[in-house]
């Protein structure tokens, strides 16, 4: 899987990136959600696979393209894979032209990704010095504790990631009683959350409730690079909605660590930027061609790659920069 599928997932994620970053800063979240949703899904129907969306853009009544249950690639014959995408993560930073935005996909052998439902999940994600040190049962200092120690730092000079949100009054009142740095970001908890296991990046951890899917992917990324997600779904006030999670299986007490949102022994994990970011540059226009910037990962066997694509847009005499 991983040596036919990981260059065909890369296309996938730059056609989707390059699309939406048409209209970086046009202020329409859903157009630009649209145009990668757009691209990408063209894009995957090339795939020699008999792929399966497992986390996409909703239900098949609410989403055109790349629901839940929806098959892709060439099907009959091919390998069997299951898919989670975010075609535009942080969809406010690509119409608002800020940082982090990016085009996201995860890929594994059937059953390798949790089919997590669209709801709120509380999240703590750490690097790999910190793996298996903290908890989401623990309150917020011990852990920074742990995080300082594994790191051999100080509390004080930890950065952590949370999404600006009023849910989080609390949270950012401990993290600052614990006397840590704290980075507010208005979306993209999964770009963090990719950026706290890669060290240099100055994310340290990334706590709060954002949205499950994105723990599910953030899960496939961290398993790739060493780090640890633990995630805790949280119910809203619809009963529909937890009686259909509960009968997708969803437990709502426990903790699900890394290994229970993405299980799967072959993972492929492919991001490309949208906007410039801490670890992806954004896509970038000249007069012959288009530059992107992607990060894919595999886990089986283990790769990390940083790509940094030209795309010659036309011509023999094309001249490409450096
Ligand atoms: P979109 O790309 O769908 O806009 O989501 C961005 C995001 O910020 C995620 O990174 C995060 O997990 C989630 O939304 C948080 O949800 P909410 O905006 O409802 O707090």
């Amino acid at each position: 899987m991983e040596q036919q599928l990981t260059g065909e997932f890369l296309h996938v994620v730059e056609q989707a990136a390059i699309a939406c970053a048409r209209s970086i800063g046009h202020g329409d979240r859903k157009h630009s959600d649209q145009l990668a949703v757009e691209a990408m899904r063209k894009a995957m129907d090339e795939i020699q696979m008999d792929g399966t969306i497992v986390i996409g853009e909703g239900e098949r009544d609410e989403a055109p393209m790349l629901y839940v249950g929806e098959k892709l690639g060439r099907g009959a014959g091919c390998p069997a894979i299951d898919i989670a995408v975010d075609p535009l993560e942080g969809t406010n930073l690509c119409a608002t032209g800020s940082a982090n935005a990016i085009a996201v996909l995860a890929a594994s052998t059937k059953g390798g990704l949790l089919h997590a439902p669209d709801l709120y999940m509380e999240k703590l994600v750490v690097g790999p010095q910190a793996k298996g040190k903290v908890s989401l049962d623990a309150e917020v200092g011990e852990n920074l504790q742990e995080i300082a120690k594994s790191l051999n730092r100080k509390v004080a000079d930890l950065t952590v990631v949370v999404l600006e949100r009023p849910r989080h009054e609390k949270l950012i009142g401990d993290i600052r009683k614990a006397g840590a740095r704290i980075q507010l970001i208005g979306d993209g908890d999964l770009s963090a959350a990719i950026s706290a296991a890669v060290s240099g990046t100055g994310v340290h951890a990334v706590m709060g409730i954002g949205g499950a899917p994105e723990g599910v992917l953030s899960a496939a990324a961290l398993k790739c690079l060493n780090g640890e997600i633990q995630g805790r779904l949280l119910t809203d006030s619809n009963t529909a909605s937890r009686d259909k999670a509960e009968k997708m299986g969803v437990n709502f007490d426990r903790i699900y660590f890394t290994e229970d949102l993405a299980p799967g022994h072959q993972i492929i994990f492919a991001a490309c930027g949208v906007t410039s970011g801490n670890l992806l540059n954004g896509v970038r226009s000249f007069g012959d061609g288009i530059r992107t910037s992607s990060l894919i990962l595999n886990f089986n066997p283990r790769r990390v790659r940083f790509i940094d694509t030209v795309h010659v847009t036309s011509g023999d005499k094309v001249t490409v920069r450096f």
